[in-house]
């Protein structure tokens, strides 16, 4: 492909649990303001969540909550390529012969793995590998090919996959060292969002809204849910009359994200003066949030429903996507000696 020719943006999401405030402002936001600039392909990065998650029916319900989010959030699957990962066999094929051309030192140094032995290091325990399968180990190589079979030209992440998409890089280019003649695999860079600017929520409990703390604002819990969840998030104890520091609690980090700024604008004042208790912001969150995605959340629901569109769009997306993987995998058989 030449340098005219199409730029595409690739991402993943791993469907590991309910899709939460954070990940809609971290990553579901900024992912579809690159559909604009590229052509995009995003999917679900379902046989990577297969490493943690072992429950069927659980892996199955992640996984359409996880699109469902993303389609009722405004991704476009007409000008998306939407797809579920275990839709497309070539990934799979090209992870075998990327896997013959990978490092195993690579992979050792892998955060993910490094992680895990440093744990089983702190528990005192002999064996660091105790607890580690070979899917974790060689996610990376899997998360390498999601990128080099659709000859991705840039992969939004978090700063947390920043690794990957350099392994992605690397492994690309050990496969064009040997085979470089005959074909190359694209070379992708990551986009990571700049430090200082990302967006990072906070959870409930302030600390960074994420699954792994059990702190986070489902995206689309329905009201009663949601008022209970922000019902839950922690304030000190001043008194009603007493002024308060605005930024003391995540309640109001989170209005001013997703609120009216007059709103916002007056209860931070009416906070500093004191005589506005926390009770009050949360309602004012829960509205916030209410009024905010209330339609989407229709949407989602609409498309969670069993005999919704959802499998059809996803079927459809996997098509179009088998059109680039297919013949980025017969170049790659060609150019290794298997046909
Ligand atoms: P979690 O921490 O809940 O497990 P993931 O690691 O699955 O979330 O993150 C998926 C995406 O959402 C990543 O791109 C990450 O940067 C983004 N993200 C997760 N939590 C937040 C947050 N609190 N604020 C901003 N972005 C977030
Ligand atoms: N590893 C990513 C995560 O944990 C998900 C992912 C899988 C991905 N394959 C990818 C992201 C390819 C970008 C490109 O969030």
């Amino acid at each position: 492909m030449g340098s005219t020719a199409r730029k595409v943006s690739l991402t993943g999401i791993k469907p590991t649990g309910e899709p939460h405030l954070g990940n809609y402002v971290g990553a579901i936001l900024p992912a579809l303001d690159l559909a604009d600039s590229y052509e995009s392909m995003y999917f679900i990065a379902d046989y990577h969540a297969l490493t943690t998650v072992r429950d069927p029916a659980l892996l199955r319900h992640y996984t359409r909550s996880v699109a469902a989010t993303w389609l009722a959030a405004g991704l476009d699957p007409d000008r998306t390529t939407f797809y579920r990962q275990s839709d497309i066999p070539e990934i799979f094929e090209l992870s075998w012969v990327l896997s013959c051309m990978s490092a195993k030192g690579l992979m050792n140094r892998a955060h993910a793995y490094k992680a895990a032995r440093d744990r089983n290091r702190e528990a005192g325990r002999e064996d660091l590998d105790a607890g580690v399968n070979m899917g974790l180990f060689n996610y990376p190589v899997l998360m390498a090919v999601d990128i080099l079979i659709v000859e991705a030209d840039v992969v939004p992440v978090g700063r947390d996959q920043l690794q990957h998409v350099e392994y992605a890089a690397d492994i690309a280019g050990s496969f064009n060292s040997i085979y470089g003649d005959r074909y190359k695999l694209k070379i992708p860079k990551p986009v990571v969002p700049e430090e200082g600017t990302a967006h990072t929520l906070p959870g409930t409990d302030g600390r960074k809204m994420s699954k792994s703390y059990g702190n986070t604002i489902p995206l689309f819990a329905p009201e009663a849910a949601l008022k209970k969840v922000i019902r839950r998030i922690t304030t000190d104890s001043v008194p009603v009359e007493a002024p308060k520091e605005p930024e003391s609690s995540s309640v109001f980090t989170l209005l001013e994200r997703f609120g009216d700024p007059a709103v916002v604008a007056e209860t931070r004042a009416r906070l500093l003066a004191g005589g506005m208790g926390w009770g009050e912001v949360k309602a004012q969150l829960t509205e916030a949030l209410n009024e905010r995605f209330a339609p989407m959340r229709d949407r989602y629901e609409a498309l969670m429903a069993s005999g919704s569109e959802l499998d059809d769009l996803l079927a459809h997306g996997a098509d179009k996507a088998r059109k680039q993987t297919r013949p980025v995998l017969e170049r790659v058989r060609d150019a290794i000696g298997i046909s």
